[in-house]
C-alpha cells in the first residue's frame, strides 16, 4: 500500500457577509444570543447567481495551484455536498468539465457535515491501492439555499463555502494513518430536509409547509455531537497506534463553539491545539473542515511531521475522524 497525503489545499468563500445584526432584521434573535449559544458572529452567503459548483470550482483551482498539479493529471473528483446544483448530473461532473479534468472519474458523496471526511477516506483508498495517482476532494455546501429564513433555530447557524484538497502519493510514514467512519440512520430524523426526494416529492403543499428546508432537533444533535467528536477521535488515534498526547492539531467540524469546547474538555486536549474559525463562517457543512484546514495551512501553523486529526459529525447521522502526519 502506498502512503497517501494532502498535496495542496484551497478554499473559496462567497463575498457577501451576513452578520448576526443582519439576522436580527429577519427573525426574532439577537447578536448576544447567537454569540453566546453558538460562537458564530457572521457567515458568508452565496450570490444569487452563484451555485454550489461555482464555489467548488474556485476552491479546487486554488488547491490544484497549491499542489502544483494540473487538472489533466487528476484521476478522481469527489464532491461531498448535500446541496448539489441539481439532483443530477452530479456536481462533480460539472466541476470536472469546468476544470478541464479530462480523464477524471466523478461522483458526489452525501454524508452531510461528515462528507469531507468520507470523501478523503474514499479517495485515499484508490491512491493507496495504486488504482489512481491524484484525486481532488471538495467539501462544498450552499446551505443558505435550503434554510427556512423564518426559523431562528436553524437559519442563524449555517453559511456557504467550499474547501478542496488534492490527494496523492507521499513519502512513506507521512499522510493518512487511520480512518474512523460511522453512520446511524436511526437518528436520521434529528436533522433532515423532509421533502423534495422520492419519499415526499415537491408539491404546492410541501412548499407551503416549508418542508424543503433544514429541520433539526438542536439539543439532541448537540448531545450526539459532543459524544462522537471525542469517541471518533479516540478510535482514529487508537487505529493509528497513537494517543491524544501525539496530537499537534485537531480540526473539528465547525458547528458550534460549545460543542467543540465540550468535546475537547471531555477528551482532555489543550485548546490551543484546536483550530476554530466558526466565528467568521458559521457551519458550512462539508466545507467546514477543509476551509479550516486551508486557513491553518495559509497561516503556516502546520509543520511537516505534525500529527493532525480531522473529526466531524453531521446529518445521517454520520460521524468520523482521520489521523494524518503532515
Ligand atoms: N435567537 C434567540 N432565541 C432562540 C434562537 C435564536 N436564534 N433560537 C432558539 N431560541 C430560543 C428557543 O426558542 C428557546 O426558547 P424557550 O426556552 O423559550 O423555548 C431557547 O432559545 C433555548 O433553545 P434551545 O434550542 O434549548 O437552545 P440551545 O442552547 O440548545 O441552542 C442550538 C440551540 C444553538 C441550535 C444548539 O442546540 C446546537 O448548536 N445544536 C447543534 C446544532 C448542530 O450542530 N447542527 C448541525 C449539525 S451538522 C449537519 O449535518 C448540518
Amino acid at each position: 500500500m502506498k502512503s497517501v497525503g494532502i498535496l495542496g489545499t484551497g478554499a473559496y468563500l462567497p463575498e457577501k457577509v451576513v452578520t448576526n445584526k443582519d439576522l436580527e432584521k429577519l427573525v426574532d434573535t439577537n447578536d448576544e444570543w447567537i454569540v453566546t449559544r453558538t460562537g458564530i458572529r457572521e457567515r458568508r452567503v452565496a450570490a444569487p447567481d452563484e451555485a454550489t459548483s461555482d464555489l467548488a470550482v474556485k476552491a479546487a483551482q486554488r488547491a490544484l495551484e497549491h499542489a502544483g498539479i494540473s487538472a489533466e493529471q487528476i484521476d478522481l473528483i469527489i464532491v461531498a455536498t448535500v446541496t448539489p446544483d441539481m439532483f443530477f448530473p452530479a456536481t462533480a461532473c460539472l466541476v470536472q468539465d469546468r476544470l478541464g479534468a479530462s480523464k477524471a472519474a466523478t461522483f458526489d458523496l452525501s454524508a452531510a457535515c461528515t462528507g469531507f471526511l468520507y470523501g478523503v477516506s474514499t479517495a485515499a483508498q484508490f491512491i493507496a491501492t495504486g488504482v489512481y495517482k491524484y484525486a481532488l476532494v471538495i467539501g462544498v455546501d450552499c446551505l443558505s439555499r435550503i434554510l427556512d429564513w423564518t426559523d431562528r433555530s436553524t437559519c442563524i447557524l449555517f453559511g456557504d463555502g467550499a474547501g478542496a484538497v488534492v490527494l496523492g502519493p507521499v513519502e512513506e510514514g507521512y499522510g493518512f494513518r487511520s480512518y474512523e467512519l460511522r453512520g446511524d440512520g436511526s437518528g436520521g430524523d434529528l436533522l433532515k430536509v423532509p421533502a423534495g426526494g422520492s419519499r415526499m416529492p415537491a408539491t404546492e403543499e410541501t412548499v407551503k409547509q416549508r418542508l424543503h428546508s433544514v429541520v433539526m432537533e438542536g439539543r439532541e444533535v448537540f448531545k450526539f455531537a459532543v459524544r462522537v467528536l471525542s469517541t471518533a477521535t479516540e478510535e482514529a488515534l487508537k487505529k493509528a497506534g497513537l494517543t491524544k498526547e501525539n496530537i499537534d492539531f485537531l480540526i473539528p467540524h465547525q458547528a458550534n463553539i460549545r460543542i467543540i469546547e465540550a468535546a475537547v474538555k471531555r477528551f482532555g486536549l489543550d485548546e490551543n491545539k484546536v483550530i476554530v474559525n466558526l466565528d467568521r463562517y458559521g457551519n458550512m457543512s462539508s466545507a467546514s473542515i477543509p476551509v479550516a484546514l486551508n486557513e491553518a495551512v495559509e497561516q503556516g501553523r502546520l509543520k511537516k511531521g505534525d500529527t493532525i486529526v480531522l473529526c466531524g459529525f453531521g446529518a445521517g447521522l454520520t460521524w468520523g475522524a482521520t489521523v494524518l502526519k503532515w
